[in-house]
């Protein structure tokens, strides 16, 4: 379990749809410093809200982020990038990006803030994707994939220490990441079960029903999973 309240929080990707709504939630719920990182970081209308320049991909940013708030408890790996190229046609270097961004920036701002989380008995929460568990050809889901089992790995090492490791799920949202007139959860909602789950001391949240189907769906065979696999399994 994790005291939002006068916590000290680290939300990286804070200029984002769920990442502004992270920070006003933690503010509301108590937490006496937010620490707003982001690549051009802009100005927040609280003084509890510290604009932090933060690249997750770049490990000089990490570290001097890391030094500059050693008082961090809580660290919100929320920064992430989708593109949409296929993993066998696409360009590599979308594929990479994604990697670099979605798995290797999460690990990279845990690594650094690990000594400040040990010390404080904190919490990280990884913001993965319902595509962690449903793979839809491109490097988007496989780098959620990758971050869903870092998590599970991170849990572990840091139990120890006391530290709660949160994996976040969730499909569509209403943010600039996805576009489409599918429906979408709210960005308040989501953050809203995501903090109820840290303070619960939950290992993970599963913020909707298609999150909850995908997480279900894992043990059925594979073919059973995707329409086009369920196609070629009857030809
Ligand atoms: N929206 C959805 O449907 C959905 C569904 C499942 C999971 N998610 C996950 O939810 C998280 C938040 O996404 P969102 O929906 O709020 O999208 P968003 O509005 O596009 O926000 C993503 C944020 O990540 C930041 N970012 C990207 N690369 C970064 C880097 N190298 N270093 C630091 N920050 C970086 C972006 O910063 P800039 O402003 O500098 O570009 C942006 O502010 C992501 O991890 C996303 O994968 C979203």
């Amino acid at each position: 379990m994790t005291d939002i309240d006068g916590a000290v929080v680290l939300v990286t990707g804070a200029n984002g749809g769920l990442g502004q709504e992270f920070v006003r939630q933690l503010r509301e719920r108590g937490a006496a410093r937010v620490y707003a990182a982001a690549r051009s970081p802009r100005t927040w209308d609280d003084g509890g809200v510290v604009p932090t320049r933060l690249d997750v991909t770049d490990a000089a940013s990490v570290r001097d982020a890391a030094a500059g708030a050693d008082d961090v408890t809580v660290v919100i790996n929320n920064a992430g990038v989708l593109r949409s190229g296929s993993l066998v046609d696409g360009d590599l270097d979308d594929v990479r990006a994604q990697m670099e961004t979605n798995f290797f920036g999460p690990l990279q701002v845990t690594r650094a803030f690990a000594p400040a989380l040990r010390r404080s008995h904190g919490a990280v929460v990884n913001v993965a994707s319902a595509l962690s568990w449903f793979a839809i050809g491109n490097g988007y889901s496989a780098s959620k994939a990758a971050l869903w089992s870092a998590t599970d790995s991170l849990r572990l090492e840091l139990a120890a220490d006391g530290v709660q490791v949160l994996g976040a799920y969730l499909a569509f949202t209403d943010t600039p990441m996805t576009a489409g007139d599918m429906p979408k959860n709210d960005p308040a909602d989501v953050v809203a079960a995501v903090l109820d789950g840290l303070e619960a001391g939950a290992h993970e949240v599963l913020a909707d029903e298609l999150t909850r189907a995908a997480r279900a769906g894992l043990s059925a065979p594979v073919h059973e999973r995707y329409d086009a696999l369920q196609e070629a399994h009857r030809r």
